[in-house]
């Protein structure tokens, strides 16, 4: 009896622990009609709209939405989890841009920054918030990349961030773990991270050729970037290139040699290769990654993830571009046999520079 009584007991109190787990979020309808799980988080709608309209030129996965993205970082990587590197995703890079835009690592940033000031100053938020918002949803325009979280509260931030916190593709990939280690990341997040150079080109790294991408999808968030720095390619003779460029096989795209290094070191190799195809991998683990970019430094946050849009979808494959096939692979993995992926038919083709760089 007393027996009955216990588990009729315990089925009680399990059922209503399951009841409470299974109730739906709370959802707050905003003036604009927008709903949201904060009401705090209503004031952010206008915002994303407004960056969609005066930033990303209509939602689309160009320049501005790469460079919002590469900005985040830039930002948010000032940071050490021993402390004396700077606020972190405090939005610095905006409000200091005249000292931290004089750091050899953040050129190429002062196109972001003259297009996003503006566009800041007619909003109330921190520019922490502010960047690291216009990340999110600059991202969100790229089809296949998942939705990115935003937390909301960023103080204005105290400090310009010291110089020498960014990576740069000249750096030993010794160097690159040991600066991403410092900000709190292990390597499997920094190959998790630069999933976002399937988003990517580059206007400075080489001068003469700005808009050069780093794979010949700029404007879709696939794992294409983990196929094509994987083609054959060697390293400039001596201690790498002056530039951090790494001969493509490709015509019109870079490699930078930060990205052909990580590709092939045995610390990271195997996690680049799994992430081929594995589009599922990708966001999961990317979208980890950036959640903890986005915080560094950052306390009593609130969640406002349901202020940013939902990516379109990407349904294709990753392919060996025009003319390569598994026989251009380096592969540096050995553990896992190399995915099978089709080669797009027809002749070589140049992949176009990005517009707008
Ligand atoms: C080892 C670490 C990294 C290195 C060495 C590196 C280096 C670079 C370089 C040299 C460029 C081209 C700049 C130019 O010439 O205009 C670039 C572009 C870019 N990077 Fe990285 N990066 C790293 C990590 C990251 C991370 C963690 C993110 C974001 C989470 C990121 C996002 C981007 C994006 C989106 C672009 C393209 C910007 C545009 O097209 O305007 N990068 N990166």
């Amino acid at each position: 009896m007393a027996f009955a009584q216990l588990s009729t007991l315990i089925a009680l109190v399990f059922g209503a622990a399951q009841f409470v787990a299974a109730a739906p979020p709370r959802k707050i309808r905003c003036a604009d009609g927008n709903v949201t799980s904060n009401a705090v988080c209503c004031q952010l709608f206008p915002v994303v709209a407004n960056l969609q309209e005066n930033l990303f030129d209509g939602a689309q996965c160009g320049e501005e939405a790469h460079s919002a993205l590469r900005l985040s970082f830039h930002d948010a990587i000032g940071f050490s989890i021993h402390g004396g590197k700077g606020g972190g995703a405090d939005g610095s890079i905006l409000a200091f841009n005249d000292t931290e835009l004089q750091f050899h690592a953040n050129g190429g940033i002062d196109d972001i920054v003259a297009g996003q000031f503006p566009v800041f100053q007619t909003t109330n938020l921190s520019p922490g918030d502010f960047v690291h918002l216009a990340a999110a949803v600059g991202t969100a325009n790229c089809p296949g990349a998942p939705q990115l979280e935003f937390f909301f509260g960023r103080p204005p931030p105290k400090a310009p961030a010291p110089d020498l916190t960014v990576p740069e593709p000249t750096d030993s990939v010794d160097a690159i773990i040991e600066r991403f280690a410092d900000a709190g990341f292990a390597p499997d997040e920094i190959v998790a991270l630069l999933s976002s150079h399937t988003v990517a080109a580059a206007d400075v790294v080489d001068v003469t050729i700005p808009g050069t991408p780093f794979d010949s999808t700029p404007f879709t968030f696939d794992t294409q970037i983990f196929v094509e720095t994987l083609l054959v390619g060697t390293l400039f003779p001596g201690n790498g290139s002056q530039s951090g460029e790494v001969l493509s096989p490709i015509p019109g795209e870079m490699r930078l040699q930060s990205d052909f290094e990580l590709a092939r070191d045995p610390r990271t190799a195997c996690l680049w290769q799994a992430m081929i195809n594995d589009q599922t991998r990708m966001q999961t683990q990317f979208k980890a990654a950036m959640a903890k970019l986005e915080v560094l430094g950052q306390r009593n946050l609130v969640d406002c993830s349901d202020v940013v849009p939902v990516p379109p979808p990407f349904r294709g494959q990753a392919m060996f571009p025009a003319t390569f096939s598994r026989r251009d692979i380096q592969q540096a993995c050995q553990a896992t046999p190399f995915p099978t992926l089709e080669t797009i038919p027809g002749p070589e083709t140049s992949v176009p520079p990005v517009p707008g760089s």
